[in-house]
């Protein structure tokens, strides 16, 4: 039998990476049933393969494919305690979810007790954040998280101050109407951007993460934290297979976690106001051993908190 089309592999097998990756753990099982109000497993299941038909349509992100939006992500990376700690002591704490996508992990994030109202997510495709009013049954009313849609590389959107470094800014923006994340400079003590930063070329990694900084308030323990593919050594990831629809593959630009570091603490940051954790953590991912027998695949999970 002919080797099939790396773009056939991945639109043509989507039964693949059902039977592979939709294994909810029974925590993320648990928090979609009483998220959604669904009474069983089977109903939940379908509506999961109904609302990833529907994102594949707007975009094949391969984390679609891969069900990454119910997973509840956020709470497995070793700084979401940092996180709860730090709403727990400034209750008015804004925390801004970049590339959202469907919303889980901030509605993760406030099922562990963050308030709605203080959350601003933003991404660049709204059908991805109304699929997820659709996947957990909600509407603006129910869940009053500020959906802001935009570019996160239009400077317009995102603005172009530098790091705030002495007092927050007094005036706090009404979220209801923003219509870009410039205003928000100075303000949010947390950030979360997960399987984002890989998107981009090395220049606007860089660039995204000067503009994420400048967001962030001057107050100790404000934190900007994540995690997306990375490299033992930094470059582009040439052990992947071609790009193809929605995945990068051979093009994608990978940080190695000594570089990650360095971008943050000295460049976004004047050296010494930030520590910063980065670890590269070895993953098994099928859907990718299916494309190149010989991939290995490797997360960098980081947390940069200002001192
Ligand atoms: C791979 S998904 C990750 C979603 C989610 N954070 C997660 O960890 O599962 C990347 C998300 O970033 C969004 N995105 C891609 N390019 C963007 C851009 N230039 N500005 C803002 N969002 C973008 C996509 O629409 C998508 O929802």
């Amino acid at each position: 039998m002919a080797e099939p089309h790396v773009e056939e592999v991945i639109q043509g097998h989507p039964e693949t990476a059902q039977e592979v990756d939709l294994a909810l753990k029974p925590e993320e099982e648990a928090f979609l049933l009483s998220t959604t109000g669904l009474a069983d497993a089977d109903a939940l299941k379908k509506l999961i393969l109904d609302m990833q038909a529907e994102a594949a349509e707007a975009f094949p992100y391969p984390c679609i494919r891969r069900f990454d939006f119910v997973k509840c992500k956020i709470s497995r990376l070793p700084c979401y305690g940092q996180l709860l700690s730090l709403v727990k002591d400034d209750p008015t704490a804004l925390l801004l979810d970049i590339g959202c996508c469907f919303g889980t992990d901030v509605r993760k994030a406030i099922a562990d007790g963050y308030p709605a109202n203080n959350i601003i997510a933003s991404d660049l495709r709204p059908d991805f954040w109304h699929i997820g009013h659709k996947l957990f049954m909600s509407d603006p009313a129910t869940f009053p998280v500020t959906f802001v849609p935009g570019d996160v590389l239009d400077k317009t959107f995102i603005g172009t101050a530098p790091p705030v470094y002495d007092v927050p800014p007094l005036q706090r923006p009404e979220l209801r109407s923003l219509r870009g994340l410039a205003p928000l400079a100075g303000h949010l003590r947390a950030i979360h951007a997960s399987n984002f930063f890989h998107l981009f070329t090395e220049a606007n990694q860089s660039a995204v993460a000067h503009a994420l900084g400048a967001l962030l308030a001057p107050t100790r323990g404000s934190m900007v934290f994540g995690t997306h593919v990375s490299r033992p050594k930094k470059g582009l990831r040439t052990e992947a297979p071609p790009p193809a629809p929605g995945y990068l593959g051979n093009r994608m630009f990978c940080h190695d976690a000594q570089s990650w570091m360095d971008l943050w603490d000295g460049e976004v940051f004047r050296k010494g106001t930030v520590r910063v954790e980065a670890q590269i953590v070895e993953q098994a991912r099928e859907d990718l051993v299916v494309l190149n027998p010989g991939v290995t695949f490797y997360q960098l999970v980081w947390c940069v908190t200002r001192l």
